[in-house]
């Protein structure tokens, strides 16, 4: 029989607002690109399966009606996974989307990073992108923090699953003490010197609210207008299932401001147009950088972490022009393209997840087809 190649998004159904979805925009836009691409898309919450039956309670848009509509679906041949951690039932979601990875008529790509530890060390591995991933360790004490102010003099301090710069602290080592400035766990600024370690410690748990932290090297990021920025630089898997840089932004920091995430207060500006005013006349060798590390380091994720469609990296440009990775997200926004105004990235940015899940489901079909033979 001739079916729909089927791809479900999986997400958290919000029962108490209009949408159905966090991400309902987003959605909409998703299952208007699998359309057009010829695939059905619905999305759905893992609490909406129905085991016995194999099925699910899902929902798509309808462009015509204007309106969202609920249906049961077969099980999908490909699950584009937008489940993102915490909130109150997430031991029951995980738990249910768990159960359903174990299913092995699906394919399932993008689950959540587990934090910024796993990235590193996964990057670790490689020596080529060695040299651009900051030296990291988890904080499990004095000890590491003592070694780590030794060796740098300049650290920064974060929680491994940390987002939105909330709880990042930098510290320098002064002639006696440390002085500590960051963001604390409601994002809000703070400068303060301590005059021990151990008082360090205490700071940094505190702000962070005693979540798993990293001590990782300072890194002396280029200013913009007194700013600091990093390149957002969104890579996904393209029709043949291969990593493309879809796009990148600079996202510059309020100024003053240690940290450069949106959240924070900053903005976003062309990443050409911006590095081109830097480094005049080295612009285009970090622009290339920055692209190969854009394919690079997915690739490395891919084979160390498991099966992933795209990744939004933080990339950070030392005063030197050094390429850094800060921070790689396996569920990343597409907000920072319609800052810039670069429409036809964002467009292409939401074409890509479809694509690439279309690319998928062929493949397994394929596969079935010549095992069946
Ligand atoms: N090692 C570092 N050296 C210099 N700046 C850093 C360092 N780590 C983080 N930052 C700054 O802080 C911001 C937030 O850090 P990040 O690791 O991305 O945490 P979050 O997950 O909270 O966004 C970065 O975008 C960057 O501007
Ligand atoms: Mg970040």
């Amino acid at each position: 029989m001739n079916y729909p190649l089927t791809v479900g998004i999986m997400s958290y159904r919000n029962r108490s607002g209009l949408a159905p979805f966090s991400e309902s925009g987003y959605f909409r836009q998703l299952i208007r690109s699998a359309r057009y691409l010829g695939l059905r898309a619905f999305v759905f919450c893992p609490l909406d399966i129905d085991w016995v039956g194999r099925k699910i309670y899902g929902y798509s848009f309808s462009p015509e009606k204007g309106s969202w509509h609920a249906k049961y679906y077969a099980f999908p041949d490909v699950v584009y996974d937008r489940l993102f951690p915490g909130g109150s039932i997430s031991g029951m979601l995980f738990g249910a989307a768990k159960r359903l990875r174990k299913q092995r008529s699906i394919v399932f790509f993008g689950r959540a990073l587990r934090g910024k530890w796993e990235v590193y060390r996964s990057a670790y591995k490689y020596p080529d992108l060695k040299p651009h991933i900051p030296d990291t360790m988890p904080l499990t004490g004095t000890t590491v923090l003592g070694s780590m102010i030794k060796k740098h003099s300049f650290i920064f301090i974060k929680p491994d699953a940390g987002s939105q710069g909330k709880g990042v602290v930098q510290i320098h080592a002064l002639r006696d003490g440390y002085k500590c400035r960051g963001r604390d766990n409601l994002n809000r600024p703070f400068s303060t010197n301590v005059q021990t370690l151990t008082g360090v410690l205490n700071l940094v748990r505190n702000v962070s609210h005693r979540r798993r932290l990293l001590v990782q090297q300072g890194l002396y990021l280029n200013h913009f207008r007194g700013s600091t920025f990093d390149i957002r630089t969104i890579v996904q898997k393209n029709e043949q299932g291969q990593w493309e840089v879809t796009g990148t932004a600079a996202r510059v920091g309020r100024r003053g401001s240690i940290t450069s995430n949106l959240h924070g207060g900053g903005s976003a500006l062309r990443t050409e147009a911006l590095l081109k005013q830097q480094f005049p006349d080295r612009y285009q060798e970090i622009l290339e950088k920055i692209n190969w590390l854009g394919v690079s380091i997915p690739t490395a994720l891919d084979k160390e972490l498991g099966r992933f469609g795209e990744f939004g990296l933080d990339l950070g440009v030392d005063k030197n022009g050094h390429v850094w990775l800060i921070e790689a997200n396996s569920k990343p926004g597409r907000t920072v393209f319609l800052r810039i105004r670069a429409y036809d990235l964002r467009r292409t940015s939401v074409l890509r997840p479809m694509q690439y899940s279309k690319f998928l489901a062929l493949q397994r079909k394929n596969r079935g087809e010549t095992s069946n033979a």
